[in-house]
């Protein structure tokens, strides 16, 4: 299955895709193209240390949203790619790319969604919240991306401990590496293997 991944920031988890194709743990996929929400992004070093054709949308550079979704619908059609995933990018995708990628655009977010979602839940604000609200475990959890934030399909969900002496940073990495590396290639896989079925906004896979 060819893939397009959104980036903005690190890109471990693109890399973690990457590795996954390399050891062969993810099978029949491939990488069309990266796309950077912002031309500073890390990821868009691993993409070129990998070979794998990059592009920078950001939506600054566009006057409306309309004209920013047509840019991001092109460049993601153009790729070839059959499914879209949202490694860490932080940006709203437009409508058009949402209706002609329906249930075919994944993204991970980092903490156990319905807790500690929606606008403004990115990055590492999740887990600062989490600590806040003193919650004792928290993860990661890939869903299929809908026109709200953080409301489509669940399709997996790693969980970890919120150890006592855990900073935001601590469990930020923790997820990272525990969670949000391991069920975002599971989940590509689970997609190009054709096992996902989707009803009624739930998500099943089936053997
Ligand atoms: C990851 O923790 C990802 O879950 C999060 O941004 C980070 C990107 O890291 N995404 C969100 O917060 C989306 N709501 P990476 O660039 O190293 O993969």
């Amino acid at each position: 299955m060819k893939i397009a991944v959104l980036v903005s920031g690190g890109g471990t988890n693109l890399q973690a895709i990457i590795d996954s194709i390399d050891n062969g743990h993810l099978t029949n996929v491939s990488i069309e193209v990266v796309i950077a929400s912002n031309a500073n992004a890390f990821a868009l070093e691993r993409a070129k240390n990998h070979g794998i054709a990059s592009l920078v949308i950001t939506r600054k550079a566009y006057e409306t949203m309309e004209a920013y979704d047509e840019a991001m619908l092109g460049a993601i059609t153009s790729s070839g790619a059959e499914l879209v995933v949202m490694a860490g990018f932080l940006s709203l995708l437009g409508p058009k790319v949402v209706q002609k990628y329906a249930n075919r655009i994944l993204n991970i977010h980092p903490a156990l969604i319905p807790s500690f979602c929606g606008k403004g839940m990115y990055g590492i604000r999740p887990h600062e919240a989490v600590l806040a609200r003193g919650v004792k475990v928290s993860g990661a959890t890939v869903h299929l991306v809908n026109e709200f934030y953080d409301e489509g399909p669940i399709l997996l969900q790693k969980a970890v401990d919120v150890l006592p002496n855990d900073t935001p940073e601590t469990l930020q990495k923790r997820i990272m590496k525990e969670c949000e590396q391991v069920i975002l290639p599971q989940a590509i896989q689970c997609m190009a293997d054709n096992k996902v079925v989707i009803e009624n906004n739930l998500a099943k896979i089936v053997d």
